[in-house]
């Protein structure tokens, strides 16, 4: 059952973002900047489309950031699809867009649709997110054929982990600039209606950008991408361990649990908490010291 929240009302569509791209020469302030986070969960997903994110991407980061995995590649469809819907309802007003997780798109084309078809129609997602490039090109075709809009996503996929030999930056050879401007022009050319660029150089984004009809939302991929995303975890202080430098913390949540965390052990080992007036009473005729008095009392 789909359980997306019908159009109007600030209500951001697939048109919407499509329309938001910047017509001026790369570099140019021109169309506000689309804005995306990822979210896993219904609270995240309410907060960010209260703040009025545009696009909410489920991405196949949950591996990573929620489930506790090393990379992208064990999250499953039914994992994705459970998240996804935890996501919709929480988000009104955002495009909801569901990252189609590793193995889910790399059989046969049929199933491949049909796993996109189980995000708009079991989870509500308003679009799939692929990785890849020109080998997309009739997949993103079919999809779109199948009124699935498609968010491509190119340069560092990580899906392509092994192959890529580790999370490294693209895009730094001509033959890998080549390539990654065919790509951009396929996924354009297939029906996407925007396209991630992960990691790759400023200047190429921004060439890329330049060429494309649809907007690019950067992230690794500098200013002058016509929007930007963000791993949620990241940018509020909730993932360990090493963060790409692109990934700028707007506020540190984990110093902020761990203090609270602490402050509430240490009140429970004390007796502080809860108080009494955190405590539910018995109405007074049903204390048990008022009703041996009254019981005892002399008639
Ligand atoms: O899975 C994800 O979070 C992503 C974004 C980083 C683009 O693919």
């Amino acid at each position: 059952m789909s359980v997306a929240p019908r159009a109007g009302n600030g209500k951001v569509t697939v048109p919407d973002i499509v329309s938001r791209k910047s017509r001026l020469p790369a570099g140019t302030l021109a169309e506000p900047r689309i804005t995306c986070l990822t979210a896993y969960d219904y609270p995240t997903a309410r907060l960010l489309d209260e703040a009025e994110v545009d696009i909410v991407l489920v991405g196949d980061s949950l591996a990573m950031v929620v489930l506790g995995y090393e990379n992208t590649l064990p999250v499953t469809m039914e994992e994705m699809l459970h998240h996804t819907r935890a996501v919709r309802r929480g988000a009104k007003r955002a495009l909801v867009v569901a990252d189609m997780p590793y193995g889910s798109f790399h059989t046969s084309i049929a199933e491949s649709v049909a796993n996109a078809v189980r995000f708009v129609k079991e989870a509500g997602a308003e679009a799939v997110k692929v990785e890849g490039g020109e080998r997309r090109l009739e997949l993103i075709a079919r999809l779109v054929e199948a009124e699935i809009p498609v968010m491509a996503h190119i340069g560092l996929t990580p899906q392509s982990l092994h192959a890529l030999g580790g999370f490294r930056v693209q895009g730094k050879t001509a033959d890998a600039v080549e390539q990654l401007l065919r790509d951009a022009r396929a996924v354009e050319a297939a029906g996407a209606f925007s396209v991630v660029l992960e990691s790759i150089p400023r200047e190429l984004a921004a060439r890329i950008t330049q060429e494309l009809r649809i907007p690019t939302i950067g992230i690794g991929a500098g200013p002058e991408c016509d929007g930007q995303v963000l791993v949620f975890h990241d940018m509020v202080g909730l993932t360990a361990g090493h963060t790409p430098k692109f990934a700028r913390r707007y506020t540190n949540l984990g110093e902020t649990i761990a203090a609270a965390v602490g402050e509430y052990c240490a009140d429970v080992r004390a007796g502080r908490f809860p108080s009494d007036a955190e405590s539910y009473h018995l109405p007074t005729e049903a204390r048990p010291a008022d009703r041996h008095a009254r019981d005892t009392k002399p008639v």
